[in-house]
């Protein structure tokens, strides 16, 4: 059923018809995409992304644009990154064709389905797990990878309003050398805990920050960590630097590149918490940005010593600046003067 038009899709609540597989085995290598209907998948219960954990995923959008088309928003840098999580991972990786191909398969086969309201999009998870029945530890000699589908609102239920952040003192995120810049299911799961303390701490997300010094800020439980400050009386775009724990983000990548084009200066470096949260400091707004939620005002930081208020609480006159601009190049409201948009 046709669900355009329709709001109240939340995030990843409902699927579309179809599913995209491919599967890959030692020696064979990688099968052809294949289009089938979205179901269960049959697996094996020592199927080693089960009780080993090799399981990696990705997060991109079509867009309906202003002919009626949809288009993907860089597919390719999404598929870049999967192999790097799929190297970090012991994992096959994935030609980029292939990851393309079945992307825009399943975004073809169900383009009715894909909302056209305000804000709206069809949100697609290609993923890999290891299939191979086995309890050795070792990297699986076979793999699925598959692309699935679903009908999205903004990613927040409230739409454009500043969130909350709690920042986690007491657990970490990803350590250097380990798997903080591959986007596997663990660094999920390893982050619910810390992402309930912050809802019970009134908070919408958990700022985390380094796990060394415990003083540099890294980025969100599912985003990227950006703030304006005023440095010789200009705006300075800040983020910071990918160090091996932070994860590269499309959105982060394309916000780095539209800013300056605005006339926006931009840095990376590393940002202390101690900066973020100065009362008389020279940041005056913060923002989070991700595929799902696209650019987020942070409001407030909360910590062990309680909450500030980042510039007057509000969404920022940058931070807003720059989520238009994304989303009229996303929407195709403006030329794709970047040639960012593949249209399906
Ligand atoms: N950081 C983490 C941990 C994420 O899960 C995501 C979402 O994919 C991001 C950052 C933002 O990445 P992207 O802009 O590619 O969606
Ligand atoms: C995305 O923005 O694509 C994400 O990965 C967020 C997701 C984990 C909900």
């Amino acid at each position: 059923m046709s669900r355009m038009g329709v709001t109240g899709l939340g995030f990843g609540r409902y699927f579309t018809r179809h599913m995209a597989l491919a599967r890959w085995t030692h020696g064979s290598g990688w099968s052809g995409v294949e289009l089938t209907g979205h179901g269960p998948l049959a697996l094996s219960p020592a199927a080693m992304a089960l009780h080993y954990g090799q399981a990696i995923f990705e997060g991109l959008k079509a867009y309906p644009q202003q002919d009626g088309s949809l288009a993907l928003f860089r597919p390719g840098v999404n598929a870049e990154r999967l192999n790097r999580s799929a190297v970090r991972l012991a994992m096959p990786e994935l030609p980029e064709e292939l990851f393309v191909e079945a992307c825009s398969a399943v975004v073809r086969a169900d383009a009715d389905e894909v909302p056209r309201g305000p804000g709206q999009s069809l949100y697609l998870r290609p993923f890999m797990i290891a299939v191979e029945p086995s309890l050795g530890v070792r990297p699986a000699l076979e793999y699925l990878f598959a692309v699935i589908a679903s009908p999205v609102d903004h990613f927040f239920a409230d739409g454009y309003q500043a969130i909350d952040v709690w920042c986690a003192s007491d657990q970490i995120r990803a350590a250097r050398g380990g798997t903080g810049a591959a986007k596997c299911a663990g660094n999920y799961a390893g982050s619910l805990a810390a992402k309930a303390e912050a809802v019970a701490q009134g908070c919408h997300e958990v700022l985390w920050l380094d796990a060394q010094e415990r003083r540099w800020v890294e980025e969100l439980g599912a985003m990227n960590f950006f703030c304006v400050t005023q440095d010789d009386g200009a705006p300075l775009l800040v983020t910071p630097r990918l160090s091996g724990t932070i994860l590269a983000g499309n959105t982060r990548d394309s916000l780095l590149r539209i800013a300056p084009d605005l006339g926006v200066r931009v840095a990376e470096r590393p940002v202390a918490l101690d900066e973020l949260t100065d009362p008389r400091g020279r940041v005056t707004e913060a923002f989070a940005c991700g595929t799902a939620a696209s650019v987020v005002p942070i409001g407030a930081v909360t910590t062990a010593h309680g909450r500030v208020r980042i510039g007057d609480g509000r969404p920022g006159k940058i931070t807003t600046m720059l989520r238009d601009e994304l989303a009229a190049v996303q929407y195709g409201t403006q030329p794709d003067s970047y040639g960012w948009m593949h249209p399906v």
